[in-house]
């Protein structure tokens, strides 16, 4: 065993030696870390970002803000945003400190795979154009780090892409196309490529109204006004790697866009090609058809849980899309605390939304969620740091549930709900 005196220390050693990720940082009562969880992977973790607000700060000063504001930005005043977070930060953990406590696992078991933590990545579309090959870097950091990665039918990598990088272990999120033929094709390129997850969406009935991207034009397609252009100049790190990585297209979505379309052209086909509202007509379909697990995102309420559960679902994602489309909803920690207890034992219950460290993530388990997703938190990392910033993200993340759970004593993910304070639970 060695000693270290702080966590500092013990962090700036690991940056030092690129030594181990996962449990690396578990320090005993006494200040020792046992050698035994040292693994052989390599060490991203950049100890000048230790928490995803320095993440956030690095990532907004090196990109072009229409870029920063279409990763960050809420709808209308943000208040669901900012909910989010500020009502996961609101539960509270009672912790054991003298009963016998043998070391925390955050190996985590769903749908058959068994993952390496308790949290995954959420869909994000178009992630090359807020940093370049943002897809392609996140979807090898899950890989590296054995997490969950799901990618948006509007992502700027393919599906065969992600299959590439992920040998076939991803998720697909599928938007509704309005042509039957057209989700077929989807559901069967993305089985072919290996995905057995597939998440469909309810929380984008209609589009969305962000002040912000209606300010930089930033719809689909992005209108490319003078101030948009001066912000591309200011960003050049940005910029020379717009320019390595070639101009973000939709990849899945390529093949069946018309070629030569004008940019203002291929804004309506897309608006065209997929009809937003989510109904119990179009889930059957997809259940008959899909053999994996099919999971519905942006469920919020017990009437449409039941819905899913009635089609025969695998999972739910309570969700409100990281309060970007209803500025008036409930945060997701609210309805995911009603339905883990009701519906927990007929379907999975996750959640995404708020999610900025590990222990908001230890909130959500503790409050019932199966597992959790997190869409802006490693967007941050790879927008701040680049190729490895979805390593060090995760990394991070996994130290610092880590230390939640040796902190409250808490040996198993799932046994997070015994150290809730069920009172500061909001709603
Ligand atoms: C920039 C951005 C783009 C997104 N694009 C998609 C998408 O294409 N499909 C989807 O299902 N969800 C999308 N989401 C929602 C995320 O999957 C997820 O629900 C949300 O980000 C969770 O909140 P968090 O960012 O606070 O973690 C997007 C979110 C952001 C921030």
């Amino acid at each position: 065993m060695q000693r270290y005196d702080s966590i500092a220390e013990v962090l700036k050693l690991e940056d030092k030696t690129s030594r181990s990720i996962g449990q690396s940082i578990v320090v005993t009562a006494t200040g020792e870390i046992p050698q035994t969880l040292h693994s052989t992977m390599t060490s991203h973790f950049n100890s000048e970002y230790p928490s995803i607000e320095h993440l956030r700060a690095k990532a907004k000063s090196r990109m072009p803000g229409f870029a920063y504001d279409y990763l960050a930005a809420g709808c209308f005043s943000e208040v669901n945003l900012a909910r989010n977070a500020s009502d996961i930060r609101k539960v509270q953990l009672k912790p054991w400190y003298l009963r016998d406590f043998a070391g925390a696992d955050q190996t985590t078991e769903l749908f058959g795979e068994t993952y390496d933590a308790p949290f995954g990545i959420a869909p994000v579309g178009l992630q090359g154009l807020m940093w370049p090959k943002a897809c392609e870097f996140l979807a090898q950091a899950a890989v590296d780090h054995n997490v969950p990665f799901t990618l948006s039918t509007v992502s700027t990598a393919s599906i065969e892409d992600v299959s590439k990088i992920t040998n076939g272990r991803f998720w697909f999120q599928l938007y509704h196309p309005a042509e039957d033929d057209l989700r077929d094709k989807l559901l069967e390129r993305a089985w072919e490529a290996g995905c057995r997850t597939l998440v469909i969406l309810a929380d984008t009935p209609t589009f969305a109204y962000r002040p912000k991207e209606i300010r930089n034009g930033l719809s689909i397609p992005p209108q490319m006004t003078l101030r948009n252009i001066v912000q591309m100049f200011m960003s050049p790190s940005w910029a020379m790697g717009q320019l390595a990585a070639g101009k973000p297209e939709f990849k899945t979505m390529k093949q069946y866009i018309p070629k030569g379309l004008s940019m203002k052209h291929l804004g309506l086909f897309m608006n065209k090609t997929f009809s937003g509202r989510l109904t119990e007509a179009k889930i059957a379909p997809i259940r008959e058809k899909w053999k994996g697990n099919l999971v519905v995102k942006g469920i919020v309420n017990p009437e449409d849980a039941e819905v899913a559960i009635k089609h025969g679902l695998d999972g739910m994602i309570v969700s409100n899309h990281g309060g970007r489309q209803l500025d008036r909803g409930q945060s997701t920690i609210v309805p995911l605390s009603r339905l883990a207890p009701e519906f927990g034992d007929k379907i999975k219950v996750m959640i995404d939304g708020g999610m900025y460290s590990g222990a908001d993530i230890a909130a959500c388990l503790a409050c019932g969620a199966d597992f959790t997703f997190m869409g802006r938190s490693p967007m941050f990392g790879v927008c701040a740091l680049g190729r490895y910033g979805g390593q060090h993200t995760l990394e991070m993340l996994k130290k610092q549930l880590q230390q939640v759970m040796e902190q409250v004593g808490c040996s198993q993910v799932s046994r997070l709900p015994e150290h809730l304070i069920a009172e500061s639970v909001p709603g």
